[in-house]
Protein backbone atom coordinates (compact mmCIF):
# COMPACT_ATOMS: atom_id res chain seq x y z
CA UNK A 1 0.00 0.00 0.00
CA UNK A 2 2.74 2.17 0.51
CA UNK A 3 4.95 1.17 -2.17
CA UNK A 4 3.85 3.93 -4.38
CA UNK A 5 4.76 6.74 -1.90
CA UNK A 6 7.83 4.82 -1.71
CA UNK A 7 9.00 4.65 -4.92
CA UNK A 8 8.88 8.03 -6.39
CA UNK A 9 11.19 9.67 -3.52
CA UNK A 10 13.69 6.56 -4.73
CA UNK A 11 13.78 7.60 -7.71
CA UNK A 12 14.65 10.88 -7.19
CA UNK A 13 17.49 9.75 -4.93
CA UNK A 14 18.40 7.57 -7.97
CA UNK A 15 18.76 10.34 -10.48
CA UNK A 16 20.52 12.46 -8.31
CA UNK A 17 23.90 11.31 -8.47
CA UNK A 18 23.88 10.39 -12.11
CA UNK A 19 23.38 14.45 -12.21
CA UNK A 20 26.47 14.86 -9.80
CA UNK A 21 28.66 13.11 -11.74
CA UNK A 22 27.79 14.67 -15.09
CA UNK A 23 29.32 17.83 -13.34
CA UNK A 24 31.77 16.15 -11.53
CA UNK A 25 32.96 15.25 -15.43
CA UNK A 26 32.20 18.57 -16.87
CA UNK A 27 33.72 20.23 -13.94
CA UNK A 28 36.76 18.03 -14.39
CA UNK A 29 36.79 19.05 -18.37
CA UNK A 30 36.13 15.44 -19.69
CA UNK A 31 33.32 16.74 -21.61
CA UNK A 32 35.78 18.78 -23.48
CA UNK A 33 36.76 15.96 -25.51
CA UNK A 34 33.79 13.24 -24.58
CA UNK A 35 29.97 13.32 -24.81
CA UNK A 36 27.86 10.79 -23.88
CA UNK A 37 26.25 9.54 -26.80
CA UNK A 38 28.94 10.64 -29.36
CA UNK A 39 32.52 10.83 -30.67
CA UNK A 40 34.36 14.08 -30.12
CA UNK A 41 37.94 13.98 -29.78
CA UNK A 42 37.29 11.08 -27.60
CA UNK A 43 35.00 8.06 -27.90
CA UNK A 44 31.36 8.19 -27.55
CA UNK A 45 31.35 6.86 -23.27
CA UNK A 46 27.76 4.93 -24.35
CA UNK A 47 30.16 2.80 -26.66
CA UNK A 48 32.96 3.21 -23.81
CA UNK A 49 30.44 1.27 -21.46
CA UNK A 50 29.17 -1.47 -24.43
CA UNK A 51 32.71 -2.13 -25.00
CA UNK A 52 33.81 -3.13 -21.48
CA UNK A 53 30.56 -4.94 -20.56
CA UNK A 54 31.29 -7.61 -18.56
CA UNK A 55 34.46 -7.12 -17.89
CA UNK A 56 34.98 -7.27 -14.53
CA UNK A 57 38.56 -5.67 -13.95
CA UNK A 58 38.35 -2.80 -16.35
CA UNK A 59 36.79 -0.48 -14.57
CA UNK A 60 40.70 -0.51 -12.96
CA UNK A 61 42.22 -0.48 -15.91
CA UNK A 62 40.08 2.61 -17.00
CA UNK A 63 40.70 4.59 -14.04
CA UNK A 64 44.53 4.30 -14.50
CA UNK A 65 44.19 5.46 -17.56
CA UNK A 66 41.73 8.01 -16.94
CA UNK A 67 44.47 9.27 -14.55
CA UNK A 68 47.65 8.77 -16.80
CA UNK A 69 46.16 8.82 -20.19
CA UNK A 70 47.03 6.71 -22.64
CA UNK A 71 46.01 5.96 -26.37
CA UNK A 72 46.05 3.12 -29.26
CA UNK A 73 42.45 1.49 -28.36
CA UNK A 74 40.08 3.83 -30.01
CA UNK A 75 42.07 5.38 -32.53
CA UNK A 76 45.53 7.51 -33.15
CA UNK A 77 44.67 10.34 -30.61
CA UNK A 78 45.76 9.62 -27.28
CA UNK A 79 44.39 10.93 -23.93
CA UNK A 80 46.26 13.40 -21.99
CA UNK A 81 46.49 12.46 -18.30
CA UNK A 82 44.19 14.24 -16.16
CA UNK A 83 46.36 15.15 -12.75
CA UNK A 84 43.38 17.14 -11.71
CA UNK A 85 41.51 13.96 -10.78
CA UNK A 86 42.11 12.21 -7.99
CA UNK A 87 41.67 8.46 -7.63
CA UNK A 88 38.39 8.51 -5.46
CA UNK A 89 37.06 11.40 -8.45
CA UNK A 90 38.06 8.86 -11.06
CA UNK A 91 37.24 5.78 -9.67
CA UNK A 92 33.74 7.91 -9.38
CA UNK A 93 33.82 8.94 -13.18
CA UNK A 94 34.40 5.22 -14.52
CA UNK A 95 31.37 3.90 -12.34
CA UNK A 96 29.68 6.38 -14.35
CA UNK A 97 30.68 6.06 -17.67
CA UNK A 98 30.20 2.78 -17.58
CA UNK A 99 26.85 3.12 -16.50
CA UNK A 100 25.52 4.60 -19.65
CA UNK A 101 23.56 2.91 -21.85
C1 LIG B 1 42.11 16.19 -24.49
C2 LIG B 1 40.98 15.33 -24.72
C3 LIG B 1 40.50 14.41 -23.59
C4 LIG B 1 40.15 14.75 -22.29
C5 LIG B 1 40.23 16.11 -21.61
C6 LIG B 1 39.64 13.54 -21.68
N1 LIG B 1 39.70 12.50 -22.57
FE1 LIG B 1 39.12 10.56 -22.21
N2 LIG B 1 39.81 10.03 -24.05
C7 LIG B 1 40.34 10.88 -25.00
C8 LIG B 1 40.80 10.11 -26.15
C9 LIG B 1 41.42 10.67 -27.43
C10 LIG B 1 40.53 8.74 -25.84
C11 LIG B 1 40.84 7.50 -26.70
C12 LIG B 1 42.18 6.91 -26.25
C13 LIG B 1 42.50 5.59 -26.90
O1 LIG B 1 42.22 5.40 -28.08
O2 LIG B 1 43.07 4.71 -26.20
C14 LIG B 1 39.90 8.73 -24.51
C15 LIG B 1 39.47 7.59 -23.87
C16 LIG B 1 38.77 7.55 -22.66
C17 LIG B 1 38.22 6.38 -22.04
C18 LIG B 1 38.30 4.94 -22.61
C19 LIG B 1 39.71 4.41 -22.42
C20 LIG B 1 39.94 3.05 -23.00
O3 LIG B 1 41.09 2.55 -22.87
O4 LIG B 1 39.03 2.44 -23.59
C21 LIG B 1 37.63 6.77 -20.86
C22 LIG B 1 36.92 5.90 -19.83
C23 LIG B 1 37.82 8.21 -20.75
N3 LIG B 1 38.52 8.66 -21.85
C24 LIG B 1 37.38 8.98 -19.70
C25 LIG B 1 37.73 10.32 -19.51
C26 LIG B 1 37.47 11.08 -18.30
C27 LIG B 1 36.70 10.53 -17.09
C28 LIG B 1 37.97 12.32 -18.48
C29 LIG B 1 37.99 13.49 -17.48
C30 LIG B 1 38.77 13.30 -16.30
C31 LIG B 1 38.56 12.35 -19.81
N4 LIG B 1 38.40 11.13 -20.39
C32 LIG B 1 39.18 13.47 -20.38
C33 LIG B 1 40.44 12.26 -24.90
C34 LIG B 1 40.22 13.00 -23.74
Amino acid sequence: MNRLLLALPLSLLMAAPAMADLALATSKNCMACHAIDKKVVGPAYKDVAAKYAGQKDAADKLVLKVMKGGGGVWGPVPMPANPQVSEAEAKKLVAWVLSQK
